[in-house]
């Protein structure tokens, strides 16, 4: 499997790592078939701007390299921007993943919006176009490579 340079030193170097205590909003996501779980903290100033992200990953090298690169992304972003956050900047940020590897960056961009998520359910607000983290599962329609298990 050829991953990106990028993919690699993510994953030998992860940035912002750890965890954020008191978060606005923690996103707890897994994939039931490689069982790899990501979690996402959020703190979220009273404008509604990210100021700091962390992650916490037990999975494969690319979902650690997802998941610390996704905190890189989200950073310094207004909520909304961070809504529309998809496993597409996660993906090209990194030069690209292998086609196998695709749902580990899903998973990221799954972990974000649970974040969002759990921070609007704490703040009891709404936020438009977020859905709750149980309505986004993407296993049902996205490809796994079983060969990969
Ligand atoms: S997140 Fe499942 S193999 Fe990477």
């Amino acid at each position: 499997m050829q991953y990106s340079e990028k993919v690699m030193d993510y994953f030998m170097n992860p940035r912002n790592m750890g965890e954020i205590e008191n978060a606005s909003g923690v996103g707890t996501v897994g994939n039931a078939k490689c069982g790899d779980i990501m979690k996402i903290y959020l703190d979220i100033d009273d404008e509604g701007v990210i100021r700091d992200a962390k992650f916490k990953t037990f999975g494969c090298g690319a979902a650690i390299a997802t998941s610390s690169i996704a905190t890189e992304l989200v950073m310094g972003k207004t909520i909304d921007e961070a809504i529309g956050f998809t496993n597409q900047a996660v993906t090209e940020a990194l030069d690209g993943l292998p086609p196998v590897k695709v749902h580990c960056s899903l998973l990221a961009e799954d972990a974000v919006r649970a974040a969002l998520w759990d921070y609007s359910q704490k703040k009891g607000i709404t936020l438009d176009g977020l859905v709750p983290p149980s309505d986004h599962d993407h296993d049902h329609h996205h490809d796994f490579d079983d060969d990969d298990e």
